[in-house]
């Protein structure tokens, strides 16, 4: 075991890694209030047979999915899922259709024999039919039902009647079912969106989950990095080895707070053998652990970390970072580079920054842009001043009458605006070095300057710019005449 090949054990990190990073979606950081309060109401369903409906309100990326998921996942452990409780997932995105929604209802209660070539006149009927269907053995106990619905905002669309919600929260309100209806939803002004009868049956319960509620979202992203980067694998004891099952409960894990195993969910979900991970040797992993522990201190990563939870605070989008990262990883590259960070990151949040700059310009600083972009390929990226790029402008204007003629001053003003956005910067001349003086003596309208955005960005903005004249847009296109 211990002579297993490198690329047999980068193979598996590897593995590893992309199940941690995409599908780990059980266990939960933070918000204790927040899980706490749905845990409290499923519980409440379950165990007491109350009904109640709750909305779950946050940003994209912040965790509601997971939150839910650690949720049952907690539930599951202390009450009878199987007998007691149903869960009925809906995704607002699939099942917007009522027929549909129905079906894939019956589908998750188990109930397609029971309702057969059956025809109900109304959406009503149907679920009611489904929910006495339920209600069985001797005590006629009834199951608890947990409803779950994801994009619920996609359920209100005007035009069409809430039927579904109306059902489900008229059951709740009129306590005819023991059940639990949890929305999730990214939208804050998802209640203007219910009808009357809908909103009247809500409960108007609301938990919002807003990301990076600590003060300290460096550290945050920090942690995260290294916990979804580290590997750490439960191992059967030797002892119980023979007749037990690699279903790992909590008393075999050894105790180390920072980084925690995959739960075995995770795996029988993704239909994984677990067992294989056991083949990692333990010396390889401290070394991989270690190197993970080491990128975090380079100064380079920081400082991209840094740059990344400045601009995005979804999470999602950085699992998507590290998915890349990892998956570069083979047996030629056993470890990861710190540039391969740097530049992944700089890859995800920047562009989209700057496009999205370029896109809030006017019109003339983009046209200038425009005509700085063929300045600098017409003359091999020599820097240009203001007069250079003015003359191509004009030219430019004086062709396509549709142009509005603009006052000189004007262009100044907005060339020297495109300055302070860093669009485009000036040149520092070498031999100026030791004379600064002079060159800020230099007249403004002369002073040199080249282009701080790729050209590709101004391309991209150019086709997703709101209102912008044909003749610019052919313009921008096309190489210079
Ligand atoms: N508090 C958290 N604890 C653990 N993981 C989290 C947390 N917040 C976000 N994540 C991780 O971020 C990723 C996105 O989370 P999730 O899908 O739950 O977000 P969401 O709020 O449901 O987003 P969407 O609105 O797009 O459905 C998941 O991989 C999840 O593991
Ligand atoms: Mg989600």
């Amino acid at each position: 075991m211990l002579n297993m090949s490198t690329e047999r054990q980068i193979k598996l990190i590897r593995k590893y890694l992309k199940v941690k990073i995409l599908e780990d979606y059980v266990k939960f950081r933070g918000h204790e209030k927040e899980s706490k309060h749905v845990y409290d109401l499923i519980m409440k369903s379950i165990v007491q047979g109350e009904s109640h409906s709750a909305l779950i309100i946050g940003p994209r990326g912040c965790g509601k999915t997971t939150l839910i998921n650690s949720v049952l996942h907690q539930v599951s452990n202390e009450v009878d899922m199987e007998n007691d409780v149903i869960v009925v997932k809906l995704n607002g995105l699939l099942h917007q259709d009522d027929k549909v929604a129905l079906k894939s209802i019956t589908a998750q209660m188990k109930l397609e024999n029971a309702v057969g070539d059956r025809v109900f006149g109304t959406f009503a009927e149907n679920l009611n039919f489904l929910l006495s269907c339920l209600i069985s053995g001797v005590d006629r106990k009834c199951r608890s039902m947990i409803f779950i619905l994801e994009e619920f905002d996609m359920f209100c669309h005007t035009g069409k009647t809430q039927t579904l919600l109306y059902n489900l929260f008229d059951i709740t309100h009129n306590k005819q079912a023991p059940m639990c209806v949890l929305g999730i939803t990214n939208r804050l002004d998802v209640m203007e969106m219910l009808e009357k009868r809908v909103k009247s049956r809500f409960s108007h319960r609301h938990i919002f989950i807003f990301p990076n509620e600590s003060t300290q979202p460096l550290e945050n992203i920090k942690q995260i990095f290294v916990e979804c980067l580290s590997v750490y694998i439960l191992r059967d004891k030797p002892k119980k080895r023979k007749g037990r099952k690699s279903t790992a409960s909590s008393d075999d894990m050894e105790v180390d707070s920072q980084i925690q195993a995959i739960p075995e969910v995770v795996f029988q979900r993704c239909g994984m053998d677990s067992r294989q991970f056991q083949e990692l040797d333990p010396g390889f992993l401290e070394n991989w652990n270690d190197h993970i522990q080491s990128l975090v201190e380079d100064e380079r990563i920081v400082d991209a970390l840094e740059k990344f939870c400045y601009y995005v605070v979804n999470e999602q989008i950085f699992r998507n970072v590290l998915y890349q990262i990892v998956a570069k990883l083979s047996a030629n590259k056993p470890y990861i580079d710190p540039t391969d960070i740097t530049s992944t990151i700089d890859n995800t949040v920047a562009p989209e920054h700057r496009v999205k700059l370029l896109q809030s310009l006017s019109i003339l600083e983009l046209s200038l842009v425009i005509a700085m972009m063929h300045g600098l390929e017409i003359f091999d990226g020599e820097p240009m001043n203001f007069e250079m790029v003015l003359h191509r402008y004009t030219k430019f204007a004086n062709e396509n009458s549709s142009t509005q003629t603009v006052p000189r001053p004007v262009i100044l003003k907005a060339f020297e605006h495109l300055q302070s956005l860093e669009i485009i910067m000036p040149i520092r001349s070498t031999d100026s070095v030791n004379t600064d003086t002079t060159t800020s003596r230099v007249q403004k309208e002369y002073k040199l300057y080249t282009l701080a955005v790729p050209v590709d960005d101004i391309k991209e903005a150019v086709k997703g710019f709101k209102a912008l004249p044909t003749e610019i847009n052919h313009w921008a296109n096309n190489s210079v005449v």
